[in-house]
Parts: structure tokens; C-alpha cells; sequence
């Protein structure tokens, strides 16, 4: 396991779209340790692949610290609802911004064994899920942002 080099925005490789998975391989399972192993380490709540630079379609979230969700090739079928309220992004350090997402959302994903599965979220596990897909099409939460990017401290807030 290794914390790898969390891509910033400017590099390209954020508004890239990514890759499904069709077969797991050792190099994956490795990608998904260290995915985790680098958003724990950065305090964040989630991580897309492409934030380590790798165009597939994986995503890792915990929004609680002690609960991972691994989604491999997620896809949203249902939403509801509307939350408005801070967005940070471990590829926008240092910032955070005000965007509107759904309340409620179930994904369809497939885990680590590509099984498919369904998880449900509401408020912060919603707003995490929707911000890390956006990162599969190549989309960062700036381009939402309603007004203007405040600075933050670091540690303040959750970053995504
Ligand atoms: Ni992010």
C-alpha cells in the first residue's frame, strides 16, 4: 500500500472522462488500497481514480471515518430532494464553496468482487457520492459553485 500524489486542478487529467472496469485485476485492488489509504491520510471523505491520476471508474468514500464505500463503475438511478452547503475537493486544496445537490441519492455499483450492489445516501454520504461521480466525467464541484470560493483553513471542512 502507498499514499499516491493527489492530482490539483489545472492537470488535465481531472476533466478527463474515465474508463468502466471489466475485470478486476491484482494492479486494481492495489489502485483501491492506495485510493483509500491517500484519502484517509489527506482527511478526506472521498477519492475518485482520476485524482490519483488513473482514468477508471472507481471511487472510494467514508464519510463517517469508519465505514468505506468502494463503487467501481457507479452509476445514479435515483434522486430526490435538494441540500445546499459547503463542497471542498482534496484536488482544490485550500478552498471550499457553496453547491446545491440532491438530498437523496441510490447508486448502483459494483464492488470489489464486481458484484453488484446498491447503496443509498442522504445529506453529507449524498452530496460525497454526487461530487465524486462528477470526477469520473471529468467535472469538479468549481464548476457548480454558486457565488465565489472561500479560502479555508486546513482541516476545516471536508474535502472530496
Ligand atoms: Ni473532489
Amino acid at each position: 500500500m502507498a499514499i499516491r500524489n493527489i492530482r490539483e486542478i489545472g492537470d488535465e487529467i481531472l476533466n478527463k472522462s474515465c474508463k468502466e472496469i471489466t475485470q478486476m485485476t491484482p494492479r486494481t485492488l492495489d489502485l483501491i488500497e492506495d485510493m483509500l489509504e491517500t484519502m484517509y491520510a489527506a482527511n478526506g471523505v472521498g477519492l475518485a481514480a482520476p485524482q490519483v491520476g488513473i482514468l477508471k471508474r472507481i471511487v472510494v468514500i467514508d464519510v463517517t471515518g469508519d465505514e468505506p464505500y468502494v463503487l467501481i463503475n457507479p452509476k445514479i438511478v435515483e434522486q430526490s430532494g435538494e441540500q445546499t452547503g459547503q463542497e471542498g475537493c482534496l484536488s482544490v486544496p485550500g478552498k471550499s464553496g457553496t453547491v446545491t445537490r440532491p438530498n437523496y441519492v441510490k447508486v448502483v455499483a459494483q464492488d470489489v468482487d464486481l458484484k453488484t450492489f446498491e447503496l443509498e445516501g442522504t445529506e453529507l454520504l449524498a452530496r460525497a457520492i454526487c461530487h465524486e461521480l462528477d470526477h469520473l466525467d471529468g467535472h469538479l464541484y468549481v464548476e457548480k459553485v454558486e457565488g465565489e470560493l472561500h479560502t479555508v483553513m486546513p482541516n476545516e471542512g471536508e474535502e472530496e
